[in-house]
């Protein structure tokens, strides 16, 4: 399986990016973000409780995220890979799915730093709430959202590291050229398993 984690700030084009991704690599695109907004829309209990964390920016709790993925995951084991979009956020999360991976004779093959300045994150996220109808898009809560990826999900940054699984992308620059840029690093990666 060729199975990539997609890392990067709010904003930073992950969403974007894996889209064009799964087309090129026919991997399948699990967004927690995703996930977690059609719970809100369904307006379900836990679509409810999931709401009170996402309004205000924050992250969803370890176990409610997990439960979401690892359903997921297990019905989708026949896939030929995933991107993982929005998780890992956490250590926790992390180890979490390393260990499941590890179950299913798999494991994560790259993760995708992309990296863009962070005014230039905030202006795209404005530039998004105009019409995205997301909650968590307006100025207050995605200064809250960025904050928060620096304190609670940039440390992965080096869990990642030292597993030898960090490839770094420049992500200032339009959506076709990071394309191209990940390509290069995921058919980098594929060319030196052929050997
Ligand atoms: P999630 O949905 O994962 O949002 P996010 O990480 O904050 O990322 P965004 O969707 O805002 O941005 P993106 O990097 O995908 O960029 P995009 O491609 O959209 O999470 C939302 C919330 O869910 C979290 O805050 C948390 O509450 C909860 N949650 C989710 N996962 C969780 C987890 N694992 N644990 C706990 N809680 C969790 O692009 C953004 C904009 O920029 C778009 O308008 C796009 O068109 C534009 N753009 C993209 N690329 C470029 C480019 N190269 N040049 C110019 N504009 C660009």
């Amino acid at each position: 399986m060729l199975n990539l984690i997609i890392f990067g700030p709010p904003g930073s084009g992950k969403g974007t990016q894996s889209a064009k991704i799964v087309q090129k690599y026919d991997l399948l695109h699990l967004s927690t973000g995703e996930l977690l907004r059609e719970e809100m829309q369904k307006d379900t209990p836990l679509g409810r409780e999931v709401s009170k964390y996402m309004d205000q920016g924050l992250l969803v709790p370890d176990d409610i995220v997990w439960r979401e993925l690892y359903e997921y995951v297990t019905q989708h084991l026949d896939a030929p890979g995933f991107i993982f979009d929005g998780f890992p956020r956490t250590i926790v999360q992390a180890k979490a799915l390393d260990h499941l991976l590890q179950e299913k004779e798999s494991h994560i093959c790259l993760v995708i730093s992309v990296e863009v300045k962070e005014e230039e994150l905030f202006s795209r996220l404005m530039g998004r709430g105009e019409d995205s109808g997301r909650s968590d898009d307006s100025a207050e809560i995605a200064r809250r959202r960025l904050q928060i990826y620096k304190d609670q999900t940039f440390p992965l940054i080096s869990y990642y590291k030292a597993q030898g699984k960090i490839v770094s992308i420049d992500g200032m620059a339009p959506v076709e050229e990071v394309f191209s840029r990940i390509c290069n690093a995921v058919d980098g990666f594929l060319d030196k398993q052929k050997v």
